[in-house]
């Protein structure tokens, strides 16, 4: 019996990054955990960093909600919840931060990678103390498993380091989580060969229309050696096998043209599916506001219960 906990930031639209990095794994964990509980988390209180536009909020959280179902996740089997509805993620991560210093802080990739893009001056306090929000979310329902992308780990070492040290400090209270990232997945490269990422414009969404996945493939950067295209072989490679691809490929050598046409046909048979049941989800709104309300109540359950045994814990009660 496992508990499963991952979360996604509604910061604008899952791209296949997102889903074959994370979220195909939180489909394949939450069928396989039958005797456990998952909880899938659209944390919206991480996102604040970057979205501070209340309508924008909104819909991008509902959005995720939405994308939690059209991939295949069951409110049946797996809790679905916004991060902002159970108030104890931030009453733990202010915990959390006063047994945190500075410098343990400043060594996170993602505030680095804040200093270097806009320099500390524009990094958010919320910013720099996010890994904590982030153990907070994992520690409050005692996860063993954690599944993410490789950019990830950091934040998921942050998390077993703060347990490790809240045990020390007041006695045995928090579980260690561990980290499930897929070893032949790791980082999706966007379409100019840097990670894909949201904020980078480089991305194939996941609910690409079949014009967006053209456009997108066939702005797919690539040298002009003649060998093999690596940028388009390592998304195609996400979605047909390795053994067929380096036939086709070696078949089709320096024919960049037909190999992305051949890539943008897997695409939209691989995305069209889904996209046509998020469309679906998306007309009844009422029942994705449910289900975030059942997710709300079953949460709130288990993390105002693991907040009285910490407040006992550090002895505010
Ligand atoms: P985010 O949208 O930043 O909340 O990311 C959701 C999940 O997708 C996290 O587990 C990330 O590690 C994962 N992820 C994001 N970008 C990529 C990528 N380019 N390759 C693999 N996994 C990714
Ligand atoms: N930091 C994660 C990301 O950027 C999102 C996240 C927040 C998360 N809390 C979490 C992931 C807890 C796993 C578990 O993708």
């Amino acid at each position: 019996m496992k508990t499963i906990f991952s979360g996604v930031k509604p910061t604008g639209r899952p791209h296949i990054g997102n889903y074959f990095g994370a979220m195909r794994q939180f489909l394949k964990l939450q069928n396989e955990n039958d005797s456990g509980v998952n909880y899938f988390c659209v944390v919206d209180y991480h996102a604040l960093n970057l979205v501070q536009n209340a309508e924008e909020m909104r819909r991008l959280s509902l959005d995720v909600a939405i994308d939690f179902l059209a991939i295949g996740l069951d409110p049946k089997k797996s809790v679905i919840f916004k991060q902002s509805d159970v108030s104890e993620h931030t009453e733990l991560a202010w915990i959390f931060d006063t047994i945190t210093t500075v410098p343990y802080l400043k060594r996170a990739h993602a505030y680095k990678d804040a200093v270097a893009k806009g320099g500390e001056e524009d990094v958010s306090a919320g910013t720099f103390t996010y890994p904590m929000l982030m153990a907070a979310d994992i520690l409050l329902y005692d996860t063993d498993i954690v599944p993410v992308g490789l950019d990830q780990k950091q934040h998921i070492e942050f998390a077993r380091d703060t347990a490790l040290k809240f045990n020390r400090i007041f006695g045995e209270t928090f579980k260690l989580p561990e980290a499930y990232i897929l070893e032949n997945v790791q980082t999706v490269p966007g379409i100019d060969g840097q990670k894909m990422s949201k904020s980078y414009n480089n991305t194939i969404s996941l609910f690409a229309s079949d014009e967006e996945i053209e456009k997108a493939v066939m702005a797919i950067v690539t040298d002009s050696s003649g060998e093999r295209p690596e940028n388009v072989f390592a998304i195609h490679k996400l979605i047909r096998s390795e053994s067929e691809l380096e036939k086709i490929y070696e078949e089709n050598k320096g024919k960049y043209k037909i190999l992305k046409e051949l890539l943008i046909e897997d695409l939209k048979t691989f995305i069209r599916p889904m996209r046509e049941r998020r469309g679906e989800i998306a007309k009844d709104l009422n029942f994705v506001k449910k289900v975030l309300d059942d997710g709300k109540e079953k949460a709130s359950g288990v993390a105002n219960k693991k907040m009285q045994q910490v407040k006992k814990s550090i002895g505010v009660i």
